[in-house]
């Protein structure tokens, strides 16, 4: 068994915290927040986050980040926009052979960088390994079966991560493309807040089945761009990911989104839901895609709905009349690209 400690008592937190108690591993789960632990202690659970869920009392509840020497394994399950703050004043207290395992799904703003990059940045001397895949914190803290990618350079952290966590009801998959699993963990929640609009905005499933795939597409130009490889876009942390958040309630990313489709202003939607991971990463997503030339229309629509007070029909006007394309005309460029890289002829996409 492993002693283990979970920055971040949010939703995310506290499930990998309950399931990793109940695996009978060690568990210390730091919040910045006093009143976060104090109403665990008081209650036995954090309602706001993640109601109804019992936190076992044998969990240490600590304000203290030096509690995270001398532990085998650093969880980290901050908001992206508050991480690089968090995983800085960590570095000091990491102890020589700590795994950090990252579960924050987003890009940095200003810099578009991944989550692993900036604790690589922070924490120069320790494994990063990318936890990511279709796992609602409400569901996983439930012991609902679920499946997730581990993703890391060196491929020996993620199976250590995969053989630590394994159990019952959690599968883990090994993968060694980070930028991939990272891409596609970020990018699906811009997705499921488009896939919310249409919802609240009265249309079909039509529409929402058209958003996931040419989401995906458009996730995978954006991924292949960056160096990622294709095939991880149709496992879990690519579809897997983007079919959980935007077809489940449990989906905040969603709810913001159905919430504007309805009428709400893109800042009470969020003022509203919460952490909405989506609202920050697609303006992100937007820059980086403008500075590598990766036409993400999608995205670039919702960035005009959330930031330049756009319209949801005039949007859906501008989706629908682009200019008639094949379906996997830029796909096969990106494809015939990376196919070249391994040395493979041929076109299909
Ligand atoms: N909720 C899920 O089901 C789920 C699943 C997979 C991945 N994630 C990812 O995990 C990350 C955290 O999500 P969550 O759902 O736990 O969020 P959350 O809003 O439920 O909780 C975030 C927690 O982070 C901490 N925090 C917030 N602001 C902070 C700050 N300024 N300084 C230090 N700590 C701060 C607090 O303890 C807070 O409770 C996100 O990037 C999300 O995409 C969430």
């Amino acid at each position: 068994m492993a002693e283990i400690s979970i920055l971040g008592s949010g939703a995310f937190g506290l499930a990998l915290a309950v399931m990793c108690r109940n695996m009978g591993h060690d568990v210390t789960v730091w919040s910045k927040f006093p009143e976060e632990i104090q109403e665990i202690r008081e209650t036995g659970e954090l309602s706001g986050k993640l109601p109804g869920v019992k936190i076992p009392s044998d969990i240490l509840l600590t304000t203290d980040i030096s509690s995270i020497a001398g532990k085998e394994v650093v969880i980290i399950g901050i908001p992206t926009s508050f991480l690089r703050g968090v995983v800085k004043e960590a570095n000091a207290y990491l102890t020589e052979g700590t795994i950090l395992v990252n579960t924050a799904k987003g890009l940095e703003a200003g810099t578009y960088k991944r989550m692993s990059e900036v604790i690589h940045e922070e924490c120069p001397n320790h494994p990063v390994v990318v936890l990511t895949g279709p796992s609602h914190a409400e569901e996983l803290s439930r012991g609902i079966p679920t499946t997730v990618t581990v993703a890391s350079e060196e491929v020996k952290y993620a199976e250590y991560i995969q053989d630590l966590f394994t159990c019952g009801m959690l599968r883990l998959y090994v993968n060694t493309d980070v930028i991939g699993c990272e891409i596609g963990g970020a990018m699906k929640n811009i997705i499921a807040l488009a896939a919310g609009i249409s919802d609240g905005s009265g249309f079909g499933d039509n529409t929402k089945a058209a958003l996931m795939t040419r989401g995906i597409h458009e996730i995978t130009c954006l991924g292949l761009a960056c160096g990622a490889e294709m095939d991880t876009f149709s496992g879990l942390s690519g579809l897997g990911d983007l079919i959980v958040t935007c077809t489940s309630m449990h989906s905040r990313n969603r709810r913001a989104g159905i919430l504007i489709g309805q009428g709400v202003s893109p800042e009470e939607a969020i003022k509203q839901i919460g952490t909405v991971e989506g609202y920050y990463c697609c303006e992100a997503a937007y820059g980086l895609a403008k500075k590598l030339n990766v036409p993400m229309p999608i995205n670039e629509e919702l960035h005009h709905l959330l930031f330049e007070n756009g319209d949801v029909r005039e949007s859906l006007r501008k989706l629908m009349g682009r200019p008639n394309r094949h379906e996997c005309e830029h796909y096969m460029t990106l494809n015939q690209i990376e196919r070249l890289k391994h040395g493979l002829n041929g076109t299909n996409c």
